[in-house]
């Protein structure tokens, strides 16, 4: 029994495993950034990769001093975040309203407008 149980990987102990780290991957993706994160902490955890950690962009357009984002206002910014536009993904699900405004009053205080 114990030989066939590490030959078959739908054994029921392995089967439980790969269901705690699928489950545990599923939270922290739903969770996101602690409730409590600042502007600076969810924009390096979730948008960094997309937009530069110095905001100067990649994936995504610039972000920082002179951009068009600089331009746009803060309602554009907010429904860009929780809708998403074009390839940026939706964030609604991810950041809670609180959440949004402080990664945009960050974006503000580094494009020096705030
Ligand atoms: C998967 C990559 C990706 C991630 C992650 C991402 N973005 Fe974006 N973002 C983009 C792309 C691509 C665009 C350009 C969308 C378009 O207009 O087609 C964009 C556009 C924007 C714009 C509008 C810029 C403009 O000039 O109109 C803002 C503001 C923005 N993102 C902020 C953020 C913030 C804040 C986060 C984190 C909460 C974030 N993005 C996460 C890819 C990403």
């Amino acid at each position: 029994m114990r030989r066939r149980c590490r030959a078959l990987p739908c054994c029921p102990m392995r089967l439980g495993r790969y269901l705690v780290a699928g489950l545990a991957a599923l939270v922290l993706m739903a969770c996101g950034p602690d409730e409590s994160a600042t502007g600076a902490e969810i924009y390096s955890q979730v948008c960094a990769r997309c937009h530069g950690a110095d905001l100067s962009g990649g994936v995504g357009p610039d972000l920082g001093p002179g951009s068009s984002a600089a331009a746009q206002t803060d309602e554009f910014l907010v429904q860009t975040i929780s809708d998403g536009r074009g390839r940026m993904p939706s964030f609604r699900q991810t950041l809670s309203a609180a959440q949004i405004e402080r990664v945009v009053r960050f974006l503000r205080q580094r494009q020096g407008q705030s």
